[in-house]
Formats: C-alpha cells, sequence, structure tokens
C-alpha cells in the first residue's frame, strides 16, 4: 500500500539515524490477528503518532515497541540493536499510560522517584534529578513535592506521570492517549505543553491518538492505521492534502466525495467533470480517462455569483458555528457539499451560489 512508497523515500535517509526501527510486526490473540505487518522507523528527535479509530491496534503496538506485549511476528530494533525479545526494563524506552497509572499512595516526589529508586542510585543525585523532571514540567518540586496524586489536578497527574519517564533518561517515550483523560480546555492546554516539551528534550516520541488534531500537532509524522493495518504514513500536510484513500481522508477530517464522470489532465494538470461541468482540480498525475472520486473539504470552497465559480449549486442550509458559517449546497446529481464561509451574514436557502475549489487542495482519487 501506500506506505511502502513512503517509506521508501525516507528510507535511505533514516536508515543512519533512525533510533527505532519497527519492521513487520505483527500480534495474534488466540487466531484473531489484531495488528498485522506494521512498519515505521523514528528518527532521533522525531515525534511521531499513530493515529485511528478504537479498537484499530494502537495500544496494542506501542505496549509492543514498549516490550509489555511480545509480537506474534517482525522485528524491534532501537539504535539498531534487535530488542524483540527484551523485557521492558531493559529498552530503555519510556511510557506513559492512558490513565497515567500513579501510585496513589505515593506522593508526587516518590512517583517520580520510584524507578530512581530501583536502580538504588544514591539519595542526593535522586533527589536532584527527581526535582529536575518535575521542573521539566513545570511542578516545582519545593510545591508539589509533599502531594498525593489525589491532591493535584488531572493536567497535574499528567505531568507527574511524564516527570516520572523522563527522570529515567529513555531513548525514547511513548505515551498512550496523553490527553484523552483531560477536559477541552486542559486538553488543548496540554497539547502545546507535550509538544513544546517534546521540542525542547528533543527525545523521539511516539503518540497514539484516535484525535486527528492531536496527531497533527504534536508530530512530525503521522501514520493511519485501521483495522490493525497502516493504511499511510506522511506528514500531518500529506496525510491530510493528499490523503491515500477514502478512509485517511475521511478520517482526518470532513470531506464530501463526488464521482467524477472523466479527467482531463494536460501537462498543468488535471480537470474534472461533473455533470455538465468543469472544475479545475490542478496538478495530479492520473492518466486521463482514469475513473476518479473528488473530495471538497468544507475550508477549500468558497462561493461566488451563480456563473462565476467552477460549478453551480443551490444553498440548502446555513448554520452559524462560531467561527464561520457552514453552508450546505446541492449541486447537480443531488450531491451535497459543504462550504465553510467567513463572512458577516449567509445566503439563505434556496438561494443560487457558484462555488469554487482550491485548486492544490481538491482530494483526488481512484474511485
Ligand atoms: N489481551 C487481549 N486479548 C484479546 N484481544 C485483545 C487484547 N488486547 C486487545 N485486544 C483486541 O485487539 C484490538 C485492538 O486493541 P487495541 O487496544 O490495540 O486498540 P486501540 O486502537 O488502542 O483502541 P482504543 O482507541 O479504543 O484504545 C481490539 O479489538 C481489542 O479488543
Ligand atoms: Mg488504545
Amino acid at each position: 500500500m501506500e506506505r511502502h512508497t513512503s517509506l521508501k523515500n525516507e528510507d535511505d535517509t533514516l536508515q543512519s539515524e533512525a533510533i527505532l526501527q519497527v519492521d513487520g510486526i505483527e500480534k495474534y490473540f488466540g487466531s484473531y490477528r489484531v495488528v498485522g505487518d506494521i512498519s515505521f522507523d523514528i528518527a532521533e528527535g522525531e515525534a511521531f503518532a499513530l493515529l485511528g479509530p478504537s479498537g484499530c491496534g494502537k495500544t496494542t503496538t506501542l505496549r509492543m515497541v514498549a516490550g509489555l506485549e511480545s509480537p506474534t511476528g517482525g522485528r524491534i530494533r532501537l539504535r539498531g540493536r534487535d530488542v524483540t525479545a527484551l523485557p521492558p526494563h531493559r529498552r530503555s524506552i519510556g511510557f506513559v499510560f492512558q490513565d497515567f497509572a500513579l501510585f496513589p499512595h505515593l506522593s508526587v516526589f516518590e512517583n517520580v522517584a520510584f524507578g530512581l529508586r530501583l536502580k538504588s542510585r544514591d539519595r542526593d543525585s535522586i533527589k536532584a534529578r527527581v526535582a529536575s523532571a518535575l521542573a521539566s514540567v513545570r511542578l516545582p518540586v519545593e510545591t508539589f513535592g509533599d502531594r498525593y496524586p489525589n491532591q493535584i489536578s488531572g493536567g497535574q497527574r499528567q505531568r507527574v506521570a511524564i516527570a516520572r519517564t523522563l527522570v529515567t533518561d529513555p531513548l525514547a517515550v511513548l505515551f498512550d492517549e496523553p490527553l484523552a483523560a483531560l477536559d477541552r480546555h486542559l486538553r488543548d492546554h496540554m497539547l502545546i505543553e507535550l509538544k513544546e516539551l517534546q521540542h525542547r528534550s528533543r527525545l523521539p516520541a511516539i503518540y497514539v491518538t484516535h484525535d486527528q488534531e492531536a496527531a497533527m500537532i504534536l508530530a512530525d509524522r503521522v501514520a493511519v492505521m485501521n483495522q490493525g493495518a497502516i493504511q499511510q504514513i506522511g506528514t500531518p500536510q500529506e496525510i491530510y492534502r493528499r490523503p491515500a484513500n477514502r478512509f485517511v481522508a475521511e478520517f482526518m477530517g470532513e470531506v464530501a466525495f463526488v464521482p467524477a464522470l472523466s479527467v482531463e489532465s494536460s501537462s498543468e494538470g488535471t480537470s474534472i467533470r461533473i455533470g455538465d461541468e468543469t472544475l479545475w482540480a490542478g496538478p495530479s498525475d492520473f492518466a486521463p480517462e482514469t475513473r476518479l472520486v473528488a473530495g471538497f473539504r468544507p475550508g477549500d470552497l468558497s462561493l461566488c455569483p451563480p456563473g462565476d465559480g467552477d460549478i453551480r449549486a443551490t444553498v440548502t442550509g446555513c448554520y452559524f458555528t462560531g467561527l464561520a458559517f457552514l453552508v450546505q449546497l446541492e449541486i447537480a446529481g443531488g450531491v451535497t457539499l459543504s462550504a465553510r464561509l467567513e463572512a458577516e451574514t449567509a445566503p439563505a436557502p434556496g438561494t443560487e451560489v457558484g462555488v469554487r475549489a482550491t485548486p492544490g487542495h481538491v482530494i483526488l482519487l481512484p474511485s
């Protein structure tokens, strides 16, 4: 699938500096294959996201990387060393669990110190390292060290869980749904904090999430998963603008697909016919006559007077969302599109309008 082509391009550059290489891992629970043939590399300093719907195998994949689950097949290498058969504590990989998994009967300080005490370091060094790990997540040890997990907020518990992982100096950190336990406001705040923390530390990170916005903000590259398989790996822009298939396109954000009757490709790009109208879709490398579907995201459509745009439409509904109006449109063949309109007023239902698409942003896929 697409992954092979997108990985291949980067193979040469990643090979030498890949800190983590996941090569064809799979996992069966009984006779049920939960994850199949997953491959990806993570470079030094890179933030990577595994994104997909509930039950698609994200946590299982992450647990195999951490050593908490053993793969049925495939290899995992860390700094070139095969760690597939090594237990978690011999991999130098940090894991931040979805529920943070703090010890309720230990103070914040002791929670963070826990991993260090197992390695029996001397007390002064433990104290200094715990203080520094807590400082890096902006929880001063003087204020928070003696509190217990039930005496701090959800966002603070999240940070303690991160500090507890950072203090052990891992080669990479894995986060399972780092924002799922937080309310909307805290989620937005922690999202930026996580991003900045990863930027400062340059620690390779894998985030598992079902939240496509969080994945795009947090990660340099995103792997979109469905039913145990990677559908596409790419930068946030690549997977959003040039999804490999319909699943990826729809998972990344609202999109309406219209069957295009024919494609005309010239040296300048592609135009597609929808009904008896022609729409300029910008550069693409589809062969002429390929049967395509064209996908439109609401933010990539604009309205103009009828006759001016690429295609004619009738407004069927209009909703104010705070940021803009979401305008429902019907085009030839009864197909419904949505356009985001940033304006003070919006056209009433029944109005005839012209619709223009941002050429490079039309998503073209084989039908
Ligand atoms: N120990 C297990 N035994 C049997 N089946 C399991 C086990 N762990 C997970 N599964 C199944 O494997 C599939 C993938 O689970 P996984 O937890 O990896 O999904 P996920 O992508 O993390 O989902 P979510 O977003 O809901 O956390 C699910 O169908 C789940 O029921
Ligand atoms: Mg999960």
